[in-house]
């Protein structure tokens, strides 16, 4: 399984692609909007398809942008002009009526499309139908609700490996490491996660014990 930060914010997209291990990134409207608003800076059209590109340079692998349009053909607009800022750029599409009509056009022409904010195994059907390279399914927010995330997606991997579908599964709105370990072992091609959880999945006590256990052994006895 990949690991993706979902995040729009360059610095900790630099930190995690040192570690070598990061393999894309996903943004929406709500992420951008925060680091736009974090760095005091104003949102325009320029600034955004800057940054976008910035965040294509930082990371060696796909980026979704999302558009905001919500009908299909100014989504479709959107989408080219995302596409067309950088190679890495795959274009998000929320999954509705709208989203599935600019799916097929975008896709059509060969522009790579993640439909996001799918909450069950029908959605992620149709959104595969329409021919999107990648699904995400929003774990933590079925969650949220008291209904089980986990499930959502085992639905969605098994139906899309029943059906041989050519389609991604992005595990996302990841809140905690444990979701990580579950959508790799019901296995999700790519989880997406915040900076805070992605630090948490190396992160363990008995690591940080048994080094500083080590290093004081070995201050003892060093030539
Ligand atoms: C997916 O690509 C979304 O950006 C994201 O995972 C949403 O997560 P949230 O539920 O934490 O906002």
């Amino acid at each position: 399984m990949e690991l993706y930060l979902d995040t729009a914010n360059l610095e900790e997209i630099r930190e995690i692609a040192q570690w070598g291990v990061l393999s894309g990134v996903t943004t929406n409207p709500t992420l951008v909007a925060k680091e736009f608003a974090a760095r005091g800076e104003k949102l325009s059209q320029e600034a955004l398809e800057g940054h976008l590109r910035a965040i294509c340079e930082a990371v060696g692998g796909p980026v979704s942008a999302e558009v905001t349009a919500l009908d299909a053909e100014g989504m479709v607009e959107q989408g080219k002009r995302l596409a067309a800022l950088h190679p890495r750029i795959v274009v998000k599409l929320p999954t509705t009526e709208e989203g599935l009509r600019a799916c097929k056009r975008l896709s059509a022409e060969g522009i790579p499309v993640n439909m996001t904010l799918i909450f069950s195994a029908n959605q992620a059907l149709l959104a595969a139908r329409a021919g999107a390279a990648y699904v995400s399914p929003f774990l933590g927010r079925v969650d949220d609700i008291s209904w089980d995330g986990g499930e959502l997606l085992r639905e969605i991997v098994e139906l899309i490996q029943v059906q041989d579908l050519p389609v991604r599964v992005i595990a996302a709105s990841i809140r905690h490491p444990r979701h990580v370990t579950e959508a790799a072992l019901l296995g999700a091609d790519i989880a997406t996660m915040p900076h805070g959880v992605f630090k948490q999945l190396l992160k363990h006590p008995l690591t940080d014990l048994g080094l500083k256990r080590f290093m004081d052994d070995w201050e003892k006895v060093k030539p």
